[in-house]
């Protein structure tokens, strides 16, 4: 029997790797332009890092998670997000102490969570992120939401949603808690066995459980925003005034908690609106986290960032029609005809390649009518064709496959030809 893919999993094919490799490296050119650097940490790290991190009462800690021992008895666990690795990098690595601050990263990478999987969402998944450590101004709230924006419009999303909240600082989130406390303990044994834990643990995990979603008292569970204090408030007010200043739409949403404990102050989503994306339409989150690089054993630093699947962002580009503008053919196709036109061939392409230009030959000892179909397979832009003959005269036949003009070239010419016609 054959061995089948991991559940939640997919390969990346060829043709597919393609889209994959474009919106990253448009990402990866923004975030240069807005001066974060890249960051690259371990897939798997110890497992003590996320449940203090992101939390040992949230879903992705306590049911999502991929941990094993290692042989030598630690317990680890394969990253189920970035922000905590990038945080305990920061700490380990004393960037705090780089003379650059705040301290700009973006990372891309493999995240892994048990979840169960449907359209949008995996058990391997890559995550595009970036952190910014070391400053409390509003305006790099603003900056990286406004980054994320950046990306999704640059690759020609547009059917897009922004939401933002606050959380408000520790002050308000205890008033906030003890809030929730009093609201939903009263009937807190009409909810679930994971919301009855969470009550005096962390209530607001109650709100974005997903078994319990429907229950009259979440509608009406008190808001965050009555509880944020002046400072917080005016927090919240200056990142607005900051987006509004540079034209980013958004909306408030009292209800968005997110799913991870390490937030406060600012919190956002990016949705598609897009019809056909499906059920799941986050595309991208993140916020502020205040206090976790001091959780993870740093000093007090401030830090926000968010996160975004390239799996989501391709099924937007998708359900939005985006055509992604790749070039996939080759710029030179070898068709040969005869046993010394085929051996020169080798070293033709060799050459055709050491200048820079991509190409190809036939190894299938097609006929040459299969070499050309071969070439029309590739997208050739060109096709140099050779035969034993024309070897011998030092030539060689260029045809132009977008015009169908074909021209006599010497041989020695060959590469220099195609390079100056391809603009290289
Ligand atoms: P998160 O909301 O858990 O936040 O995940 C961020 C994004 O990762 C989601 O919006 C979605 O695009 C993608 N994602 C999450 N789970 C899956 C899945 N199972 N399959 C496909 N895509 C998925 C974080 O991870 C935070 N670390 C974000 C952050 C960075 N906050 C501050 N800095």
């Amino acid at each position: 029997m054959s061995i089948q893919i991991p559940r939640g999993t997919q390969d990346i094919l060829p043709g597919e790797v393609e889209k994959w490799q474009y919106v990253e490296e448009v990402a990866k050119t923004l975030c240069y332009n807005y001066q974060y650097k890249e960051i690259r940490t371990p897939i798997f790290e110890a497992s003590e890092l996320f449940t203090r991190g992101v939390g040992d009462t949230t879903d992705i800690v306590q049911k999502e998670m991929y941990m094993f021992e290692d042989r030598g008895g630690r317990s680890l666990a394969l990253r189920p997000e970035g922000t905590a690795s990038v945080v305990r990098s920061f700490v380990g690595n004393k960037m705090f102490g780089h003379p650059n601050q705040p301290t700009k990263l973006f990372y891309s990478g493999p995240m892994f969570r048990y979840e169960r999987p449907q359209a949008g969402r995996y058990r391997q998944f890559v995550q595009f992120g970036v952190e910014a450590l070391g400053s409390e101004d509003p305006a790099i709230d603003a900056e990286v939401i406004s980054l994320a924006m950046g990306i999704y419009k640059k690759l020609g999303l547009t059917q897009l949603k922004l939401v933002i909240n606050s959380l408000g600082d520790a002050g308000s989130r205890n008033a906030h808690r003890e809030a929730l406390i009093n609201h939903f303990k009263p009937r807190i044994d009409e909810f679930c066995g994971d919301c009855q834990n969470r009550l005096e643990k962390n209530p607001l995990r109650i709100l974005d459980c997903k078994k319990d979603r429907d229950h009259e008292l979440m509608s009406t569970a008190p808001s965050i925003l009555d509880y944020l204090n002046d400072e917080s408030k005016q927090y919240f007010e200056k990142v607005q005034k900051h987006l509004s200043g540079m034209d980013v739409e958004f909306t408030v949403d009292p209800t968005l908690v997110r799913g991870l404990d390490y937030y406060n102050h600012t919190a956002f989503e990016i949705m598609s609106d897009a019809e056909g994306f499906g059920a799941i339409t986050t595309l991208c989150g993140g916020g502020r986290y205040n206090g976790l690089v001091e959780m993870i054993g740093g000093p007090e630093t401030p830090g926000i960032g968010f996160a975004f699947s390239i799996e989501r962002l391709l099924s937007a580009l998708e359900a939005e029609g985006v055509e992604l503008p790749i070039e996939q053919g080759v710029e030179c196709f070898i068709v040969s005809l005869g046993d010394d036109a085929k051996d020169y061939a080798v070293k033709l392409l060799h050459n055709l390649r050491a200048a820079g230009i991509s190409s190809e030959k036939d190894y299938l000892d097609r006929k040459v009518k299969g070499q050309f179909k071969a070439a029309d397979r590739y997208e050739a832009k060109y096709v140099a064709v050779i035969g034993d003959n024309e070897l011998q005269e030092n030539k060689i036949n260029l045809k132009d496959m977008a015009t169908g003009e074909q021209e006599e070239v010497s041989l020695d010419q060959l590469v220099d030809n195609v390079k100056s016609k391809l603009g290289k």
